[in-house]
């Protein structure tokens, strides 16, 4: 790098007396002067100039910027930060989602997963499927859209809808071509496969940064990830990444109609591809591959964490479809988790943010798999208690894959002589309230969690609240990492979320929080390593860059989608599916608080949800012995006789009716039971809210108790203004099938599908699928002998097809 000479004469002129024409002229020269020595800093670790200096060029660059603010072009620094241009990486929806692998750990799972294929295709045991196996590699998935046969946009896998930009960076991997060539490249492709670093280039790149006094990576699969999420792609360049291409996303044409034929296409077409795939037929071939992979793993060049099996039939893959997030026609087969033995050193009470205290293992740091494992997950107090888990133990440790290692258990011979067994804390260490264990109204039973009861008066649920905030599948901050929002909350300039967007009004207050934070840690690390830090930029000016970068990441975030921003809301039992299938359901945020309020007041109570939480009772149960329990003072008898009517006026079966009393002893507790549920069943509003797909009650209960809360709704209100929220993407494709929002029966024998995948194809396409024929529903497809159903559905009107007709209707 050369770095240009300082333009002196124009220097010695004061900015005020500068000629527009000077100043421009000047403005320019500086700016590549300070980022030739910003490169020079940053990437090559190598600075010319000294601290004051530099200080020097870049004062006087932004005394001529104030005066003459026209020359605040793009490209001016205070667009930039370090060497790299300062624009964060842009997002790329996904046409076709990119999913992940459901696991097999045992035999036997593979087995099942080879009979559950043919069930499903409707295929007798003794009939063959051909399926491919090949390595999984331990990286990172990536896209590449091809159009025309060039190489147009890389995404990372993201949350599987949408992704990374990372197109500068997958350009500068040699094993992925610009161009495809030979025959059959549609118009239009992403091929889809896994980014990955060598054994011997994650050493060579881990020695090299170790003498750079630069971060190492813990293994192969975050050196990929940290040098492929580089701002600035020189540095990808200089990271040696390799790819294997495996499957695809969208594509106008296939090249091929197997599986094993697409990967061929894709080595013909310029893509490097595993060698080590096989084609196999039985489950027993599939395990035979999975141990001869095991045995060559140590001896392959790059890491990997199981097998991959697929169906080698394209057209049996679409029949196949998805569950969830996972293809039914392929599966994971993962090698067994790496195992190793060290010390107990403590035991760690950490606060998440819904007050949940969990315990984790302060370990002497021990290499497990290649990775070093410092700290592992204890579960919870029961799991402690279990296992007889103590301080000073030696404990064998588990890690796999990039699960979060864990204690599996004690080596009781080398337990020290007087141990003890280990206490939970039932107060928050961080708070110092009442830590409790509540009665989990999914289960009936007393939770296993044990959490604070300070709510927003504890710190620890307030931070992590505010992290969870930012994170990666809610409102995605960059630059708002965890220490960032750990020191601005101690320095008191955020309390909740609704601060982030009010921070830049404080921006002096940052700036002073950031620099004590720095100095800090610098005298720290001086006085560990005993060598004085070098000093380029200025401590405040590497300041105001990571604060002007942070401030860019909050304003690139204020507009949101509606479904994230509820996940990001961090409200008990909704996840991200649940925060999803609400936005969707409600589309607007205030048709979203209008049925939340409105289901508030009639919220149920927990015995309503012990009774829900009773085997097969399910809601349409427990409203009816509700009904009915209600209904007993007209009935005069002995309690048993009251229980009787009890029972038949809600039309329990004997089941059900088998499962209350296993639960209850007594006609007299059953009777007090009914009654207590009674007293705090939902109301019908709150009903509508719990049935909205994906919520459930359990949800719903969560989503009342949190808008409850003045200071959580207040929350809500301030972020409204704060943000702007964009509906969530409808399902079109959906909205279009003729089948969509439908309820359709199907009865008799299928011949072309078995019942489970009739069920699948028309759940895909937005219909629901019923057990019985009534009123309500819209379309009965019949088979083959078709039975009493055929005839209720003659009976009531129903509209009824054949299965000839079904699969005109699905594949129009
Ligand atoms: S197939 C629709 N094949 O494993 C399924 N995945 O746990 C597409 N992976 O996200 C994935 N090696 O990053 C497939 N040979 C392989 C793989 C592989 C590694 C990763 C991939 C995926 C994850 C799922």
């Amino acid at each position: 790098m050369t770095v240009a000479e300082p333009s002196a004469p124009l220097r010695s002129i004061e900015v005020a007396a500068l000629s527009p024409a000077e100043a421009a002229s000047e403005h320019a020269a500086l700016g590549a002067e300070i980022a030739g020595h910003d490169a020079a800093y940053y990437r090559e670790d190598a600075p010319v100039v000294t601290d004051a200096d530099y200080d020097a060029l870049r004062r006087r660059y932004e005394a001529i910027e104030a005066r003459f603010p026209g020359l605040k072009g793009e490209d001016s620094l205070s667009e930039r930060v370090g060497a790299a241009p300062l624009e964060k990486f842009g997002k790329v929806p996904h046409k076709v989602p990119m999913l992940s692998l459901d696991n097999a750990f045992s035999e036997s799972d593979v087995e099942e997963f080879v009979a559950r294929v043919k069930r499903f295709l409707g295929l007798a045991a003794e009939e063959e499927v051909a399926f491919t196996s090949e390595p999984k590699i331990d990286g990172l998935s990536c896209s590449l859209r091809y159009v025309g046969g060039r190489f147009e946009v890389a995404a990372t896998r993201g949350d599987g809808a949408e992704g990374e930009d990372v197109t500068a960076n997958v350009r500068t991997i040699a094993d992925i071509p610009e161009r495809l060539h030979g025959h059959g490249v549609p118009d239009v492709i992403d091929v889809r496969g896994e980014i990955y670093m060598a054994k011997a280039d994650f050493e060579a790149l881990n020695a090299r940064q170790a003498a750079a006094e630069e971060k190492v990576f813990a293994n192969p699969r975050n050196a990929a990830a940290g040098s492929l999420r580089q701002l600035d792609p020189s540095i990808t360049a200089s990271r040696p990444l390799k790819f294997f291409a495996y499957a695809w996303g969208e594509a106008t044409s296939l090249p091929a109609e197997t599986q094993h034929g697409m990967v061929e296409a894709f080595a013909r077409w310029g893509f490097t591809t595993n060698p080590l795939m096989v084609r196999v037929t039985t489950a027993a071939d599939l395990l035979a591959h999975y141990r001869s992979i095991e045995v060559e793993r140590a001896t392959l060049p790059y890491d990997i964490d199981g097998v991959v099996y697929k169906v080698d039939r394209l057209d049996l893959q679409r029949r196949l479809g998805f569950v969830s997030r996972s293809p039914r026609w392929a599966i994971a087969h993962k090698f067994p988790a790496e195992q190793a033995t060290t010390v107990l050193e403590a035991i760690d009470i950490q606060v998440g943010r819904t007050g949940a205290l969990t315990p984790v293992a302060k370990l002497t740091p021990v290499t497990v798999g290649g990775v070093v494992v410092a700290n592992a997950t204890l579960h919870n107090e029961d799991e402690i208690a279990r296992k007889d888990i103590r301080v000073g133990d030696t404990v064998v440790v588990q890690r796999a894959g990039d699960v979060i290692p864990q204690v599996v258990r004690v080596i009781a011979e080398k337990r020290p002589e007087g141990s003890k067994p280990y206490k939970f804390p039932h107060v928050c260490p961080v708070c110092k309230s009442h830590a409790v264990r509540d009665v989990d109204i999914k289960t009936g039973k007393v939770d296993v969690v044990r959490r604070c009861t300070g709510g927003l008066i504890c710190p620890a649920q307030a931070v992590e609240r505010i992290r969870h905030f930012v994170s990666r599948n809610a409102f995605d901050i960059e630059g708002l990492g965890d220490e960032n929002v750990q020191l601005l909350f101690d320095a008191g300039l955020i309390h909740n979320p609704a601060d982030i967007f009010t921070l830049h009004q404080h921006r002096d207050a940052v700036r002073k929080a950031f620099f004590l934070k720095r100095e800090e840690r610098a005298r720290q690390r001086e006085e560990q390593t005993g060598r004085v830090r070098k000093k380029v930029l200025s401590e405040e000016e590497r300041n105001f860059l990571d604060i002007e970068n942070m401030f860019i990441a909050i304003d690139n975030r204020r507009k949101i989608s509606f479904g994230r921003f509820l996940f990001a809301l961090g409200i008990r039992d909704v996840g991200e599916v649940t925060a999803k299938a609400l936005a969707k359901a409600f589309i607007t945020v205030d048709a979203f608080s209008a049925a939340v309020s409105a289901a508030v007041p009639g919220r149920p109570g927990e015995a309503w949800f012990r009774l829900l939480s009773i085997k097969k009772i399910g809601t349409i149960s427990a409203e009816a012995l509700a009904d009915a329990i209600s209904d007993r003072t007209r009935t005069i008898g002995s309690p048993e006789t009251i229980l009787r009517r009890v029972f038949e006026a809600a039309k329990l079966n004997s089941g059900q009716r088998t499962e209350l009393r296993l639960e209850h002893k007594g006609d007299i507790e059953i009777i007090a039971f009914l009654n207590s549920a009674a007293a705090n069943r939902p109301s019908p509003e709150f009903q509508t809210l719990a049935n909205v797909p994906d919520v459930g009650p359990v949800a719903a209960a969560s989503l009342c108790e949190f808008v409850a809360e003045d200071h959580n709704w207040l929350l809500f209100q301030k972020l409204l203004g704060q943000v702007q929220i964009v509906p969530e993407e409808a399902q079109t494709a959906l909205m279009e099938s003729p089948v969509a929002g439908k309820i359709i029966v199907f009865t008799g024998s299928l011949q072309k599908m078995s019942r489970n995948e009739a069920k699948a194809v028309a759940e895909r396409l937005g219909a629901k699928v019923g057990s019985s024929v009534s009123r309500k529903t819209d379309l009965v497809v019949a088979g083959a002998e078709a039975g009493s159903k055929l005839d209720d559905a003659r009976k009531i009107g129903v509209k009824v097809i054949s299965e000839e007709e079904w699969l005109s209707m699905i594949t129009e």
